[in-house]
């Protein structure tokens, strides 16, 4: 199946959410591995948002206890490695829960891997069993650019890619 970027998106954001999860359910429908189905969220949600500035995830090193390791992302370039209850990646990995941040430059131990980023937003990544597999962040240039909305549509989206 060819994907085509489209122009022509609903103008509400849980409308484009929605209709994003459907196309990236739809692309990865039969495909197992992991790397595959995280590069096509991060490609997709890249190219549907133009104010995601970097998206991408953070994997749990399966051979480093309490360490992430960069992932499939679209962006500048990310620093490789984040301890867990560091930053806002490895707080989110470390709480398990969705961190969203108004002001990085406000969150103790945030760390810059692009001055640009003024905003973020990171959801754990659980698989089926429900173990952490991973962290999915989305930094924006603009501060406040995540909300509620992007927190529940998110969670949502990557339940169903990396849970069902
Ligand atoms: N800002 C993140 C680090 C990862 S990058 O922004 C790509 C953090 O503090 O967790």
């Amino acid at each position: 199946m060819s994907y085509v970027a489209r122009d022509d998106r609903p103008a509400d954001k849980a409308a484009r959410y929605a209709e994003l999860e459907d196309e990236i359910l739809a692309v990865l429908e039969g495909e197992p591995n992991l790397t595959a189905r995280m590069a096509t969220v991060a490609s997709m949600l890249s190219d549907a948002f133009p104010t995601f500035f970097w998206t991408g995830f953070y994997v749990v090193d399966p051979d480093k206890a309490d360490e992430l390791v960069v992932g499939p992302y679209q962006g500048t370039l990310g620093c490789l490695r984040i301890a867990f209850g560091r930053g806002v990646c490895g707080t989110a990995a470390r709480e398990r829960t969705t961190q969203i941040v108004e002001d990085v430059s406000a969150f103790p131990g945030h760390i810059a891997c692009d001055s640009r980023s003024a905003s973020e937003i990171v959801v754990p990544v659980f698989d089926r069993a429900g173990r952490l597999i991973a962290v999915f962040d989305v930094d924006a240039t603009e501060i406040a650019a995540f909300d509620a909305v992007d927190a529940t549509a998110l969670e949502r989206l990557l339940s169903r890619v990396f849970a069902a």
